[in-house]
C-alpha cells in the first residue's frame, strides 16, 4: 500500500542552516544548494525572508537567492514570516514561498512574536498578494505533535490551524514535529483526523525532527496513510533556534536508504548527495549525524 514515488522536500540550506553555530559564507551556501540539484533534488528550500536580528544565520537572503535563481528544473522554496517578507522573496523573483504557523500558543509567541491568530492573520495578506502573482504556498504548521512547554499538543488543536491555512490558500501544508518526540501511532491519529476533517493525505507533507530517533518510523507510518511529500536536510543538519529541544531534521540520505529498500523512487542519488554531506560536514567542521552518511563515506 505504499507509494510508487515520493517528493523529497529538501531542507537543510535552511532548517539546517538556520541552526549552526557558524555561519556559513554564502558561496558555500550556493554550492551546497547546486550540490543538492545536482544530486538530483527538486525541491530545495533555500532561506528566509526574516528579520536578520531573529535568524542572523540566514541574514544574506538576498545575496544567495540571485546565486541559485538559475538552477533549471528545480523548486527554490523561501520562507516568508509577513509581507515585508513577502515583498523581499517577490523583489528577486521567487515563485515558491513558505509561511510558518504554529499549533500552540507558546510556539507562536517565541517563533513569531504573535499569538496562534494574530499570526494566521498575518499571513492572510501574504497568501492573498501570493496568490494574485501566481506564487505557490506552502503552509508550515509547528508543534502538531508535543511543543516543550506545552507538552503533548491535542490533535483537535491542530486540525484546526491546518483547516484555516488550507482555507486561506496553502497549496499544501508541512506537518511539522519541531521537538522531534512524535511516535507512529500518533502520526497516524493526526493523518486520519485530518482525512477526517476533510484534509486529504495528498495535502499535506510531513516535517520530522530526529531528535528520539522516531523519524523514519515516523515517514513510514505517514507512507502508509499516502503522504508522498517528505520534508529532509541532507546530512541531518537542522534544528529550529526558537525551540529549545529541537535537533537535527531526518536525514535526507537516511530516508534515500529507506525508499530505495522499499523500491520507492525519489530521483536521487544517493553517491552524490552523500559526498555533498560530507563535504558540508566538512565546512561545518563536525560530522554528519546521518547514519547514512556515516556509513557509506570513506574516511
Ligand atoms: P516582530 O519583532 O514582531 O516584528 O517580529 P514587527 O512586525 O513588529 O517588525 C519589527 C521590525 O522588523 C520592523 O523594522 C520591520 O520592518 C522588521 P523597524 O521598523 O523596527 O526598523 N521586519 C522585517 N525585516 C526583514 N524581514 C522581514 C521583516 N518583518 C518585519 N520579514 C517577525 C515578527 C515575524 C518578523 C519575527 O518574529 C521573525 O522574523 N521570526 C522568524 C523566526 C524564524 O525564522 N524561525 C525559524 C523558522 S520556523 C521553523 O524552523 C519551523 C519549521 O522548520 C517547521 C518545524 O520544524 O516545525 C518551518
Ligand atoms: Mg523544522
Amino acid at each position: 500500500n505504499l507509494p510508487a514515488r515520493v517528493r523529497i522536500h529538501e531542507v537543510g540550506a535552511r532548517d539546517g542552516l538556520q541552526n549552526e553555530k557558524t555561519t556559513v559564507p554564502t558561496e558555500v551556501k550556493a554550492e551546497f544548494v547546486r550540490r543538492l540539484a545536482d544530486a538530483g533534488l527538486t525541491t530545495i528550500e533555500a532561506t528566509s525572508f526574516v528579520h536578520p536580528k531573529w535568524v542572523p544565520q540566514l541574514a544574506d537572503a538576498e545575496q544567495l537567492f540571485p546565486l541559485i535563481a538559475d538552477l533549471r528544473g528545480v523548486h527554490l522554496p523561501v520562507l516568508v514570516p509577513n509581507e515585508r517578507g513577502l515583498d523581499r522573496a517577490l523583489s528577486l523573483s521567487a515563485t515558491r514561498v513558505a509561511v510558518f504557523a504554529s499549533a500552540t500558543e507558546s510556539f507562536a509567541k517565541a517563533n513569531l512574536n504573535r499569538t496562534v491568530d494574530e499570526a494566521l492573520a498575518m499571513f492572510e495578506p501574504v497568501l492573498a498578494r501570493a496568490k494574485a502573482e501566481g506564487v505557490h504556498v506552502r503552509g508550515y504548521l509547528s508543534m502538531c505533535f508535543g511543543d516543550p512547554w506545552e507538552g503533548e499538543v491535542p490533535v483537535p488543536q491542530v486540525v484546526r490551524v491546518c483547516k484555516a491555512l488550507l482555507d486561506m490558500g496553502c497549496d499544501e501544508l508541512s506537518l511539522g514535529d519541531t521537538i522531534g518526540v512524535a511516535t507512529p501511532g500518533h502520526v497516524t491519529a493526526l493523518l486520519t483526523a485530518l482525512e477526517e476533517a476533510g484534509i486529504p493525505a495528498a495535502a499535506v507533507g510531513v516535517h520530522f525532527h530526529d531528535t528520539y530517533g522516531q523519524a523514519l518510523a515516523n515517514t513510514y507510518a505517514a507512507l502508509e496513510h499516502g503522504v508522498t511529500t517528505i520534508d529532509a536536510s541532507a546530512g541531518g543538519l537542522g534544528g529550529c533556534p526558537y525551540a529549545k529541544s529541537a535537533t537535527g531534521n531526518l536525514a535526507t540520505e537516511d530516508l534515500v536508504w529507506m525508499l530505495q529498500g522499499l523500491g520507492i523512487d525519489t530521483g536521487v542519488d544517493l553517491g552524490r548527495l552523500v559526498a555533498t554531506s560530507a563535504w558540508m560536514a566538512g565546512q561545518l567542521g563536525r560530522p554528519s549525524p546521518s547514519r547514512t552518511v556515516r556509513a557509506l563515506s570513506h574516511k
